[in-house]
């Protein structure tokens, strides 16, 4: 199911732009040569991720599952030379382009990447430390993630996740594992004492947290 109309899927889309042409081109060069590109955030999301953390002003922005980079790209142009976005992902196999696209738009100060295991890394945060995460790696993990996360967010911060309404299959009568997870991580945040969530269907749904202060 695709979660907006899709004529009002392209009414969007024609009205918005990359934020460089270089995220243009690494879109493209996506498409072109790595497995499953439509895991990659684009414009419409990247700008919303761009505004947001421009909006927000943050020191430490966390991400997890980096894929290509689009997305990291779009919330490092917003932060200031001060802040740190810290991304990962375990899929050496792509992480040329990342690391090329980082190096071009010379984001390489501001973005800290890692191929590594996201829980772990989680695990190692200081309470308190993360102004800004946005959870994008497995599905199967995302109540882990959350879990984990919480504590590490400091009070007024953010938690985003994406791929919320999964497609639409977050209906299902007979969801899938993945599914459940997804479904999981919802219930927890919606429920979380100290949290207010919004989902926004924006592309594939993005589910909105501020931890309060
Ligand atoms: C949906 S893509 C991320 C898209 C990217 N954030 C964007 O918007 O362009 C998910 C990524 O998570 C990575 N991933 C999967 N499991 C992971 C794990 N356990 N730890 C870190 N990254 C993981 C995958 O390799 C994949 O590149």
């Amino acid at each position: 199911m695709q979660i907006t109309q899709p004529e009002i899927q392209s009414y969007i889309s024609n009205l918005t732009a990359h934020l460089c042409p270089e995220l243009e081109e690494l879109e493209r060069q996506t498409y072109a040569s790595i497995p499953m590109p439509n895991m990659l955030s684009g414009k419409e999301q990247g700008m919303f991720l761009h505004q947001f953390v421009s909006a927000l002003n943050p020191k430490l922005v966390v991400e997890l599952g980096t894929y290509t980079g689009y997305s990291a790209i779009c919330m490092a142009l917003a932060m200031s030379e001060d802040s740190k976005l810290i991304t990962l992902d375990v899929n050496e196999e792509i992480s040329h382009l990342p690391k090329k696209y980082f190096q071009k738009l010379n984001l390489e100060n501001r973005i800290e990447y890692r191929l590594e295991e996201a829980l772990p890394f989680c695990e190692s945060l200081a309470d308190n430390s993360v102004d800004l995460a946005f959870i994008d790696a497995d599905k199967a993990n995302y109540p882990n993630y959350f879990h984990c996360l919480k504590n590490k967010i400091r009070p007024g911060g953010f938690i985003l996740v994406d791929n919320i309404l999964w497609s639409g299959q977050v209906l299902d009568e007979k969801p899938d594992n993945r599914t459940k997870a997804i479904l999981k991580t919802t219930e927890a945040m919606f429920t979380e004492f100290g949290w207010k969530c919004s989902i926004l269907p924006l592309r594939d749904g993005v589910l909105v947290g501020v931890k309060s202060s």
